[in-house]
């Protein structure tokens, strides 16, 4: 059986931070949901200390294989999740895994302490990759810096605490080093990449912020090579995603080392993708187990 940190997991194939409202699904599909949910596991939205009202609109805009997003982490803050979310979340059929992002290691360290503390949540994981939000680049894209904050947060709880890398930086691997070094159990990777575009009927940049994070298969290459070169440097668990649509894709990422992989952008296009995922993984792996040769990798 797969499993993530110790979490048994029914497949590799979880969901992408912010990518699967699952509240809102539930609200829509009704319980029927809870008895074939699409994920072995549910990654919250990220939430922060206080609440949020995120980006000004345009959030999204669609670009060749991908979108880009300034959604901008709107979200109730820390008491509404603790007091609303989390024991809507708690009802769902998986572990919980909830991720959180703070712009001091103060605030940090509370979120995971009071996160933590809660018996419903299986693991954490810290946003300090978002490239909408000025203070979660900054530890991200800085090996010190990530070791520092999990030094800092380590203490707070034996639960696993999973550091969800930026691909905005020259060396993923190094940062993900630091993430070792400071006791991080995991890694997921890749968030999204910088970009922007221009609304060509006004001339203007098409997202409110001005730019953004593209995510979906276009994508995809760009987070294959930081898996590979994450799982050269480290030992952690990986968490793949990055332009997930099927199996195959799936199949690509544990091929390279991710211990499990994340869907995200493809659930907007079908929210059952998630299961869909997982069953096409299965065949394909099944598949490329009765035929040789196997997938060389050096
Ligand atoms: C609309 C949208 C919202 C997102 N919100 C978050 C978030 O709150 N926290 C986070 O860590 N990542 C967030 N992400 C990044 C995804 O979790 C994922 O890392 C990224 O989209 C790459 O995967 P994908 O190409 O399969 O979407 C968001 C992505 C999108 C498209």
């Amino acid at each position: 059986m797969p499993e993530l940190c110790g979490i048994e997991l029914s497949t590799p194939v979880i969901n992408a931070s912010g990518t699967y409202d699952a509240i809102a699904a539930r609200s829509v599909f009704g319980d029927e949901l809870l008895d074939d949910f699409p994920f072995s596991a549910f990654v919250s939205k990220t939430i922060t200390p206080e609440p949020r009202a995120g980006n000004a609109p345009r959030r999204i805009w669609e670009t060749p294989s991908g979108m880009l997003n300034s959604i901008g982490l709107p979200n109730k803050g820390l008491e509404g999740f603790l007091a609303e979310d989390l024991p809507r979340l708690a009802e769902l059929p998986v572990p919980l895994i909830v991720s959180i992002m703070a712009t001091t290691r103060e605030d940090f360290a509370n979120c995971v302490e009071r996160v933590a503390r809660r018996p419903e949540v299986a693991a954490i994981e810290l946003n300090v990759s978002c490239p909408n939000v000025h203070s979660g680049l900054i530890v991200g894209e800085n090996p010190s810096e990530t070791e520092a904050l999990l030094e800092a947060l380590r203490p707070q709880t034996e639960k696993p605490l999973i550091v969800k890398l930026t691909p905005n930086t020259a060396a993923p691997a190094a940062v993900a080093a630091g993430a070792e070094r400071g006791g991080a159990d995991a890694v997921s990777l890749i968030n999204t990449l910088k970009g922007t575009a221009v609304d060509p009927a006004s001339g203007v940049p098409a997202l409110g912020n001005g730019y953004g994070g593209l995510s979906g298969p276009a994508v995809r290459p760009v987070a294959l090579e930081q898996v590979r070169s994450v799982r050269a440097r480290v030992g952690l668990s990986i968490v793949g995603m990055g332009g997930i649509s099927s199996g195959a894709d799936a199949a690509e990422f544990l091929a390279l080392g991710a211990t499990v992989v994340a869907v995200g952008t493809e659930s907007f296009r079908d929210p059952r993708a998630g299961s869909r995922v997982a069953a096409e993984l299965e065949c394909t792996l099944l598949s490329e187990r009765s035929s040789a040769p196997a997938l060389h990798l050096d």
